[in-house]
């Protein structure tokens, strides 16, 4: 019988510190009833009857998996195709232009490597995959790479099926379903092997440093705005590693990390460059 009503502030704090250590991601003072209800469902699923014990057997790994399925409950992983679609507007435009101009200097070889991070299931990095494709005919010979990373291994499988209900492409045009989706039952749309052939995933954690060539470009979208500064100046500085010197970063409307900057020039409401 499940007698559970909210986390005590101590048991709070505990799931607090926790959640921050593994992720980043701060949970302030208000969120207390939406990590209650949260949580609660996990112990349901295992029939566990108190915050306690089930903190306990999460934090010593004595559930095996489990602590997966608690990232997942407690992480925001709403995203669309061509979310905040600007950004890409300036990816297929004035960031290839850049990008060709260079490489006809002589400054630049054809490889182009993009990364998405913390992607949830997938709709950014087809999103900039389809940007690629129809720019295919000003990259002769280029080789482009997008590597879309998250923390949610369950996202990531999502990612790599690339399958999505008609409500995450509502920002698609009709030409573009009709070119980079093929239809299935149900208003399902695949999206097409061309579109996915320079694409991969990976679990990665914003907190750790990435292990991959240096990027051209960075998504990293609508995650640092649940981060507190101390996470974001990790991820940022991981970031800026990550970035080939002249790269780009792309950040979201709230993500805010004007004060966290390190190695970065800002170039507009969500672009850095690396020096
Ligand atoms: C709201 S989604 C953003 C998806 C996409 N970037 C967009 O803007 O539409 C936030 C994602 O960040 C992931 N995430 C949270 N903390 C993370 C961390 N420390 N490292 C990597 N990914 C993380 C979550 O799993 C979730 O999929």
């Amino acid at each position: 019988m499940f007698e559970l009503t909210k986390l005590t502030p101590e048991q709070f704090e505990r799931f607090r510190v926790f959640i921050f250590r593994q992720t980043g991601i701060h949970m302030h003072d208000g969120k207390i009833t939406l990590l209650s209800n949260r949580i609660r469902r996990r112990l349901k699923e295992h029939s566990i009857e108190s915050f306690e014990e089930y903190y306990e057997r999460l934090t010593k790994g004595r559930l095996p998996g489990e602590l997966e399925h608690f990232l997942d409950a407690i992480t925001t992983n709403e995203t669309h195709f061509f979310r905040t679609g600007g950004h890409f507007e300036w990816f297929g435009g004035p960031f290839l232009d850049d990008l060709l101009a260079r490489a006809a200097a002589g400054h630049h070889d054809r490889t182009l490597r993009v990364w998405s991070a913390a992607c949830s299931s997938g709709e950014e990095v087809y999103s900039l995959a389809i940007c690629l494709a129809e720019a295919a005919g000003r990259l002769p010979g280029w080789r482009p790479t997008i590597l879309g990373t998250d923390i949610s291994e369950s996202m990531l499988a999502a990612a790599r099926r690339g399958v999505y209900p008609r409500r995450s492409l509502e920002q698609v045009s009709p030409e573009r379903l009709a070119r980079h989706f093929a239809s299935q039952p149900d208003d399902l749309w695949e999206v097409k092997a061309a579109v996915r052939r320079p694409c991969e995933f990976r679990r990665h954690n914003l907190l750790e440093p990435l292990s991959a060539p240096r990027q051209d470009c960075i998504f990293v979208r609508n995650v640092m705005i649940y981060f507190n500064r101390e996470s974001k100046v990790v991820a940022v500085r991981h970031l800026v590693d990550a970035l080939a010197p002249g790269g780009y970063l792309v950040v979201g409307p709230a993500d805010g990390i004007h004060d966290v900057l390190g190695d970065l020039t800002k170039r507009s409401t969500f672009l850095y460059q690396k020096a």
